[in-house]
């Protein structure tokens, strides 16, 4: 079977603070989708990275006393171990200080100016240092960006490098007409179709290093540096081999999906997609631009606080374990929406979900089959449980009808069906009735044989979310590597093997009042 290529992006995190909640959101819900995207059989490449230039770091830096790049270099682990501690599983973390990623900025930059679209002009206007962005008045209710409300906005005058992305307002109406899913959510495209259809100005992409010196030189243009965000959307085409690995470019470019958040699908669906038109390179597959999660109802964010200690990515994964907070972030937010976090919700979830229909529906169901089994009952020559089996076809079909939407939130609900499921039907079938009468003994085989076969299933379904605790259940039933058989062979009923002896397991995750929490 040939695999598709599918690459995948997350946005890349300013590195003036450490890593919050809202941050994880995006990274945890991109390898959600890349781990799905690997079990249908895709060859998949996931990048993440941090973007480490323009006035914001530099500022926050000489803040600390350091220079950017030793500032920079001291927060990038915290990051990547924040990552690691939520098992995202990426291909590569880029860094805009890369030099792959220097080099291939300058070639995107000398074929835009080749193919005519640079120009000299000066930039009379304001700029916005939380947003990292040129704003017009009309983007300043107030004389305030709407989202850095407790930034004043600068005043600019350079003389800096343009790019006419005027030239681009009808090839990009064009663009997502004949291409609908280029933006997704809908109410995210139907945005960027209003700004389009006010037409676009061109606009600055260089700054003077008098106002800003830390970034990327212009080589023809000795005393300017590239600005930010222009800087920084080429990081998806470096990460994909741009003119260093022609291999790895051929294979990648363009399948990638950009997941990013709300806040940034102008930079994304306007401006990126037009210096690629501008450079003659095909334009990537997708945006699918998430919602953002809110504390008492307002976006997470640095200048916040991050939503204070118990919202800190790392405690949480060390406290109650990466899937915990895996499963909350993907399961109660829906996907393309804002979704509000609190360790109260967040505890009821553990408690709710995972402790008490997960681990528990483990532990029972193993508890049963190796006290009237010894292991997993042989159901030769038995019809399958039919409302089992019939509901884990459904499962499968509707879990990858979501998945493959990007719908997260659904594909887990649908998975999750089949844990409660189980739950429901030990409650209701009582199989230690079954198991105190002699004639109903094959009921009793097919009957437990279906539900460890059903949580199998569960287990592969919801392997995306729950990685790690996925593979511990699978382990316990005797069912290790089912994730690596791949969608079509890991979820047609009758894969559990038969026979196996299962030892009673540890609870697969521990009670609420046995975790010691700050
Ligand atoms: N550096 C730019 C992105 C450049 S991509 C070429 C940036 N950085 S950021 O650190 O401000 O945000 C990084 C990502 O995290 C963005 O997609 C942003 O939307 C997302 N989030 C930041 N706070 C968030 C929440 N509270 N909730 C969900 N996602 C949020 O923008």
């Amino acid at each position: 079977m040939t695999r598709r290529p599918f690459y995948i992006t997350t946005a890349i995190d300013y590195v003036n603070g450490e890593p919050h909640l809202g941050h994880a959101y995006e990274k945890i819900t991109t390898d959600v989708i890349a781990r799905w995207r690997r079990f249908c059989g895709d060859e998949v490449r996931f990048l993440t990275g941090t973007d480490e230039h323009g006035i914001k770091v530099q500022k926050t830096a000489a803040d600390h006393g350091l220079d950017p790049q030793t500032y920079v270099d001291g927060l990038v682990p915290k990051f990547k171990s924040a990552w690691e501690a939520l098992d995202i599983e990426y291909d590569r973390f880029i860094r805009t200080t890369d030099p792959d990623h220097e080099k291939s900025v300058l070639e995107l930059l000398r074929r835009i100016r080749d193919n005519g679209y640079l120009f000299e002009k000066t930039y009379n206007g304001w700029y916005c240092e939380g947003c990292e962005g040129f704003k017009t008045e009309k983007d300043l209710p107030g004389g305030k960006c709407p989202e850095h409300p407790t930034r004043e906005p600068k005043w600019l005058e350079e003389e800096n490098l343009f790019f006419k992305l005027s030239a681009f307002t009808q090839p990009l109406l064009d663009h997502i007409a004949a291409k609908p899913s280029f933006i997704e959510p809908a109410s995210r495209r139907n945005e960027v179709l209003k700004v389009l259809e006010g037409g676009l100005d061109d606009i600055s992409i260089s700054r003077s290093k008098g106002a800003v010196s830390w970034g990327i030189d212009i080589d023809f243009r000795p005393d300017s540096v590239i600005y930010v965000w222009f800087d920084a959307l080429i990081n998806y085409l470096t990460g994909a081999g741009f003119g260093t690995d022609d291999a790895l470019y051929e294979r990648f470019w363009p399948t990638a999906v950009h997941i990013i958040g709300k806040d940034i699908t102008r930079f994304h669906c306007i401006i990126w997609p037009a210096m690629l038109l501008a450079a003659g390179i095909p334009v990537y597959d997708r945006v699918f631009a998430h919602g953002w999660v809110t504390t008492g109802g307002a976006k997470l964010s640095k200048s916040a606080g991050g939503g204070g200690a118990s919202a800190d990515p790392g405690y949480l994964a060390a406290t109650y374990g990466p899937d915990a907070v895996r499963w909350f972030l993907t399961s109660q937010v829906t996907y393309g929406r804002d979704g509000e976090f609190s360790l109260e919700q967040f505890e009821n979830i553990y408690d709710a979900h995972l402790a008490n229909g997960l681990g528990n529906l483990v532990s029972r169901s193993v508890g049963m089959a190796k006290k009237y089994f010894g292991g997993v009952p042989d159901p030769a020559g038995l019809a399958p449980d039919e409302l089992l089996s019939t509901a884990c076809a459904t499962a499968v079909s509707e879990c990858t009808a979501a998945y493959d939407g990007y719908a997260l939130h659904d594909g887990a609900a649908a998975a999750w069906k089949l844990v409660t499921l189980c739950n429901e039907q030990i409650q209701l079938r009582e199989p230690w009735k079954m198991a105190k009468d002699e004639a109903r003994a094959d009921e009793l085989k097919a009957f437990l044989y279906g539900i460890l076969e059903t949580l199998r299933i569960a287990c592969v379904l919801l392997a995306p979310v729950l990685p790690g605790k996925t593979a511990a259940a699978l382990a316990i039933i005797g069912a290790e590597g089912a994730v690596e058989q791949g969608l079509e062979a890991a979820t047609a009923w009758g894969g559990l093997p038969v026979g196996i002896e299962l030892e009673r397991p540890a609870p697969l995750f521990p009670r609420l009042d046995q975790i010691e929490r700050d």
